[in-house]
C-alpha cells in the first residue's frame, strides 16, 4: 500500500529508489570532472595532473587556476590571474571594524567563517549567481582569504594586524601578515615558504569530502558564492574533518610527555577496549599510503631540521609510523599515515599555533570549493534534497498541558 518497506542492508520504496546510506558511504552525489582518486593505489589528480607533480612543480595560485577553469594557465593567463588577485588582497575598512569586535583570544575559524559571509555584504556586484558575479566573488574570495585568515590570526593571539604588501607574492604575503609587525622587516625563510605552499597546493580539493559537499549543497540552493564558502569553512571546522592534525600533535605530546615508547602506545591503541586511536592514520578511501603524506613528510624531514625544539615530534612520529607498519594490526586493515600525520608538525615549526591548522586547510581547500560550486552551477539547477527514513512516533493527539502525566 505504498509504504515503505526496508531490511537490514537498507530501504527501497515502491519505486524502488530509496535508498537508506548513513553518511553516504556508498553514494555518489554527482559527476565531477575535478578531482580523481584512486584510494587502493594512493592516486591522487587535479584535472588529470598527478599531485606530485603538481607539489614539484607548479604554484598554489597555478594550481587553483587549473582546478577552478579545468586547464593549466598560458604564461599570459597566469600572469592576468595573479595580476587579478594582487589587486584584490585589501578588505574594507570597515571589516578590520569586524575583527576588534570579536572577542581577543577568539578561535581563528568561526571569525574565518564570519569574514568571508561578510565580505559578500561589501560587493553587491558579486553576490549572485549570475557568471561574472561568480567570477568577481572567486577572485575576491582567493585574494581575500589570505587577509581574511592573517587579520583572524592576530585577533586571537592579540596582536596588531597588517595591511597586505601586494609586491610579495600570494604565499609571502600571507606569511607575513600572519607573523609581521607593522613596523619590523620581515625576513622569510624560502624553505618554509615553498613548504607552506606545497602544504596548500595538496590541500586544493579531494573531491565530495565534507566541507566540498556541503559547500555544493548550499549552492544548490540558489545561494551565493561566499555563503557556500561560508558554510564550507564551518563544516571544516568540525575535529573529524579539519581537526586531526591537532590531535596528531597532542597526541605526540602526550607519548613524549609520558615517557612510553611508540611500541606501548601502539598496544594501548590495538586494544580495542582502550578507545585510543592512532590519530594521522586511516582513510575512508585511501587503503593505502595517502600519497600526500608521503610529501609532507619529506618537507617535515626538511623544515623541523631548522627548528630543532621540535625535532622531538618528528623523531616520535617517525618511530611511531615504523613500529605501526610493521604490526599486522595496521597491515590487515591497511592503515597508513594519512595528510593530517606530518602536517601539523611542519605548521607547528613555522610558528603557526595548533588552532589555526584548521584556518590553513581552509585557504588551501577553497579553490576545490569554488571549482565545485561552479561545476554545479554550469551543469544542474536542481536543490539537493536528500530522503530520510521516518522512525519517530505515530500520529498521537496533543494533550494539553495540565492533562499531561
Ligand atoms: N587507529 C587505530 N585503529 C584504526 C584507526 C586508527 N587511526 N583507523 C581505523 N582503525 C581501525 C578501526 O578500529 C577498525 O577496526 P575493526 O575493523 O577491528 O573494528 C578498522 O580500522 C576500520 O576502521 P573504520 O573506522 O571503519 O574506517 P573508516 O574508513 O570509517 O575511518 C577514519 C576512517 C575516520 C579516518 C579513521 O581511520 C580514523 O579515525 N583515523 C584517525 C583520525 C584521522 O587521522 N582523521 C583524518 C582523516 S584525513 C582527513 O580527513 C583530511
Amino acid at each position: 500500500d505504498g509504504q515503505i518497506g526496508y531490511d537490514a542492508s537498507g530501504f527501497l520504496n515502491e519505486t524502488g529508489n530509496l535508498f537508506l546510506d548513513p553518511a553516504f558511504v556508498n553514494t555518489a552525489s554527482c559527476d565531477s570532472r575535478i578531482t580523481y582518486i584512486d584510494g587502493d593505489n594512493g592516486v591522487l589528480r587535479y584535472r588529470g595532473y598527478p599531485i606530485e607533480q603538481l607539489a614539484t612543480h607548479s604554484t598554489y595560485l597555478e594550481t587553483a587556476y587549473l582546478v577552478i577553469y579545468g586547464d593549466l594557465p598560458s604564461a599570459a593567463e597566469l600572469k592576468t590571474f595573479e595580476e587579478r588577485i594582487r589587486r584584490s588582497t585589501l578588505i574594507d575598512e570597515r571589516m578590520r571594524d569586524l575583527f576588534r569586535c570579536f572577542p581577543r583570544r577568539s578561535h581563528p575559524m568561526p571569525v574565518l567563517a564570519a569574514g568571508v559571509m561578510a565580505l559578500s555584504t561589501f560587493s553587491e556586484k558579486s553576490a549572485g549567481i549570475e557568471p561574472d558575479q561568480v567570477e568577481n566573488a572567486t577572485d575576491r574570495l582567493i585574494a581575500k582569504m589570505p587577509t581574511l585568515a592573517a587579520f583572524s590570526y592576530k585577533n586571537s593571539v592579540g596582536q596588531p594586524t597588517l595591511y597586505p604588501d601586494n609586491s610579495l607574492s600570494y604565499i609571502e604575503n600571507f606569511i607575513r601578515m600572519s607573523f609581521g609587525f607593522p613596523t619590523e622587516a620581515y625576513e622569510f625563510n624560502d624553505e618554509i615558504t615553498r613548504a607552506l605552499e606545497v602544504l596548500l597546493i595538496l590541500h586544493v580539493d579531494h573531491e565530495q569530502n565534507c566541507s566540498t559537499s556541503t559547500v555544493r549543497m548550499v549552492g544548490s540552493s540558489g545561494a551565493n558564492l561566499y555563503s557556500a564558502v561560508s558554510a564550507g569553512t564551518n563544516a571544516l571546522s568540525g575535529p573529524k574533518h579539519g581537526g586531526a592534525n591537532q590531535a596528531v600533535i597532542e597526541m605526540l605530546q602526550g607519548i613524549r610527555d609520558s615517557g612510553m615508547s611508540t611500541r606501548e602506545f601502539v598496544s594501548q591503541v590495538k586494544d580495542h577496549k582502550s578507545n585510543v586511536k592512532l590519530m594521522g592514520f586511516g582513510h575512508r578511501i585511501y587503503k593505502n599510503y595517502d600519497p600526500r603524506a608521503a610529501i609532507i613528510k619529506e618537507h617535515a624531514d626538511n623544515i623541523l631540521k631548522l627548528h630543532s625544539g621540535r625535532q622531538d615530534l618528528l623523531e616520535i612520529a617517525q618511530e611511531l609510523e615504523e613500529t605501526a607498519m610493521s604490526d599486522d594490526y595496521f597491515r590487515e586493515r591497511k592503515l597508513y599515515p594519512n595528510v593530517d600525520f606530518y602536517s601539523g608538525l611542519i605548521y607547528e615549526a613555522m610558528g603557526f599555533p595548533v588552532n589555526m591548522f584548521t584556518v590553513l586547510f581552509a585557504i588551501g581547500r577553497l579553490p576545490g570549493w569554488i571549482a565545485h560550486y561552479r561545476e554545479q552551477l554550469a551543469t544542474s539547477n536542481k536543490i539537493w534534497r536528500p530522503r530520510q527514513i521516518y522512525t519517530g512516533e505515530q500520529e498521537r493527539a496533543y494533550r494539553p498541558v495540565d492533562l499531561r502525566p
